[in-house]
C-alpha cells in the first residue's frame, strides 16, 4: 500500500484533532481509501508544552522550512491560524510543489485568490473544507455533487460560541455577560472572545462562501458586520412574543445584479429550519436553482469535527497521489462576477425605540415611517419603563425596506425627538 507523508503546521486544537482522528481511524482509512497516511513532521514552537495528543518528540520541529522543504512530505496541513505567517508558509509550500490543506478562514478570506493561483501554477491542490463550518462538508459539496447549481441565497450560523450564547440567553433569560462567562468556563468561548462575539470570525467565513457560491471577492472588512454584544434579553423576549428567534446570521443574496451581504443578529421565524439550530451547532442553508433548499448541519468547531474535515481533504489528495491520478486543480473560489456589492440592501426589520410617554408619539413615529414609504407590519407598545413612567418602549416590525431608507427615517425620528433612543435595529429573515 502506498504511504503518503504529511507535515502538520500547528499542534493546537485542530492540529491535535487531526492527529487524533488519523490515529483513531487509520485502519478504516487504509481499507476505504487504499492509502497509508503518516504525519511525519509537526511544527511546534513550544516543544516542551503539554499537547492534547502524545506525539513522539522526534516528529517535532520549530523550523517550518524543515517541513516545507522536506522532499518526502507531499501534503502540508496548515492549522496555525492567523493571516501571517500562515499565508507565507502555505505559499512557499505550494511553490515547492506540495499540496496544501488548511482550516484557516482568516488567511483564505484575504489571500485565497493568490493561494489558488499558486496552486494552479504549480499543479497542486489547495483544499480548505474545514475553514467554513468546521466538520460540516459545505465547500466540497458545493464544488462536487452540487456543481450543477447556481445560488440565489445563503444563510449561515457559522460560529458556535455566539450561537451557544444566544441559545442560553433565549432559554434561561440570562444576560449576555453571564452567559459569556459560562461559555468561557465550558471552553466554548475564548478568554478573548472579540473575534467571535463581534462577528469578525463569521465575516471571514461569509467572505469565503461568497466567492464559492457567487463568484465575487468581498473582503471581510467590506461586509457590514455586527456581533451579538448589543443583543439584549429584552429583544430576545420581544422577538419570541412576535414568533421569532434571534441568531447571528451570515447572509448573502443575489438580487437584480446586486449582491446583498451582512453578518448581523437576525430574527428568524420559529418555523425556519435555521431557528432550531441551537447551542454550539452550526448550519448553512443554501438555495440552488436546481437543488432548491438545502441545509447542512453539524459541529462547526472542535478538534475532532474540524480534524475530520481536514483529514477528508488530505485523503482526497492522498488518493490521487496513490492512484497516480491527475490532480484536480480547478479553483473552488471565484472572483470574476460583475455583481454590484451593496451591503445590507432590502429587508424587513425589527426596531425597538424608547419614546416619551405622551399622547401622539406613536402617531408621529408612524407618520415619519409612512413619509419614507415604510410599511408597518406589527407594532407593540409596552407600559412605561422608568420610575415616573415617562419612557415607553415601542417595538415595530416593518415591511421590506432599503436599509438606507430606514436609516433616513430613524435619523428624522431622532432629530425631531420623537424617540429618546433607538435601541435595536435587526434584520428579519422570513424565509
Ligand atoms: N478550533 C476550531 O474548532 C476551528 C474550527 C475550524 C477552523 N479552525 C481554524 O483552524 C486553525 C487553527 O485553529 P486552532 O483552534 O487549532 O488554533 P490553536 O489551538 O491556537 O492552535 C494553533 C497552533 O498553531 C501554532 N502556531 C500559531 N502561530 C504559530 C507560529 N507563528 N509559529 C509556529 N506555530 C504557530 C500554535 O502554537 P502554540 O501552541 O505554541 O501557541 C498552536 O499549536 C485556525 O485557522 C482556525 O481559524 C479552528
Amino acid at each position: 500500500m502506498k504511504t503518503v507523508k504529511v507535515g502538520l503546521l500547528g499542534i493546537g486544537n485542530v492540529g491535535s484533532g487531526t492527529y487524533k482522528a488519523l490515529e483513531m481511524n487509520s485502519a478504516a482509512i487504509e481499507k476505504s481509501a487504499g492509502v497509508h497516511l503518516e504525519i511525519v513532521r509537526i511544527l511546534n514552537r513550544r516543544p516542551e508544552a503539554k499537547r492534547a495528543v502524545d506525539v513522539p518528540k522526534e516528529k517535532y520541529t520549530a523550523d517550518p522550512y524543515e517541513i516545507i522543504n522536506d522532499p518526502e512530505i507531499q501534503i502540508i496541513v496548515e492549522v496555525m491560524g492567523g493571516v501571517e505567517p500562515a499565508t507565507t508558509y502555505m505559499a512557499d509550500a505550494l511553490k515547492t510543489g506540495k499540496h496544501v490543506v488548511t482550516a484557516n478562514k482568516a488567511a483564505l478570506a484575504v489571500n485565497g485568490k493568490m493561494l489558488q493561483q499558486l496552486a494552479m501554477d504549480h499543479h497542486v491542490m489547495l483544499r480548505f473544507e474545514a475553514s467554513v463550518g468546521g466538520g460540516i462538508p459545505i465547500i466540497n459539496a458545493v464544488a462536487d455533487p452540487l456543481v450543477s447549481n447556481q445560488y440565489d441565497e445563503v444563510l449561515g450560523i457559522l460560529n458556535g460560541t455566539t450561537n451557544y450564547i444566544l441559545t442560553k440567553m433565549t432559554e434561561n433569560g440570562a444576560d449576555y455577560a453571564e452567559v459569556l462567562k459560562d461559555a468561557q468556563a465550558k471552553g466554548l468561548a475564548e478568554a478573548d472572545p472579540t473575534a467571535d462575539v463581534e462577528g469578525h470570525d463569521v465575516a471571514n467565513k461569509l467572505s469565503i462562501l461568497i466567492s464559492l457560491l457567487f463568484g465575487k471577492q468581498v473582503l471581510p472588512q467590506d461586509i457590514p458586520t455586527q456581533g451579538i454584544t448589543s443583543v439584549s434579553g429584552l429583544d430576545i423576549n420581544y422577538a419570541t412574543e412576535f414568533g421569532y428567534r434571534i441568531k447571528l446570521i451570515a447572509h448573502a443574496r443575489k438580487e437584480n445584479g446586486r449582491l446583498i451581504c451582512s453578518v448581523e443578529p437576525t430574527l428568524l421565524p420559529l418555523s425556519h429550519p435555521m431557528a432550531a439550530v441551537s447551542n454550539e451547532f452550526n448550519a448553512v442553508f443554501v438555495r440552488g436553482n436546481a437543488v432548491d433548499e438545502l441545509m447542512f448541519y453539524g459541529k462547526g468547531a472542535g478538534p475532532l469535527p474540524t480534524g475530520s474535515a481536514v483529514l477528508g481533504d488530505v485523503i482526497d489528495i492522498a488518493n490521487c497521489i496513490a492512484k497516480g491520478a491527475a490532480f484536480d486543480v480547478q479553483p473552488l473560489l471565484h472572483y470574476d462576477s460583475d455583481l454590484e456589492v451593496i451591503g445590507e440592501g432590502m429587508a424587513q426589520y425589527y426596531l425597538r425605540l424608547t419614546a416619551v410617554d405622551q399622547p401622539g408619539v406613536l402617531g408621529n413615529i408612524a407618520s415619519t415611517f409612512a413619509k419614507h414609504d415604510i410599511g408597518l407590519k406589527s407594532v407593540m407598545q409596552r407600559a412605561g419603563i422608568n420610575d415616573k413612567k415617562t419612557s415607553v418602549p415601542l417595538i415595530f416590525i416593518i415591511y421590506e425596506t432599503e436599509y438606507k431608507t430606514l436609516m433616513s427615517a430613524l435619523d428624522e425620528i431622532r432629530e425631531k425627538n420623537f424617540a429618546k433612543s433607538i435601541d435595536a435595529v435587526m434584520r428579519v429573515q422570513e424565509r
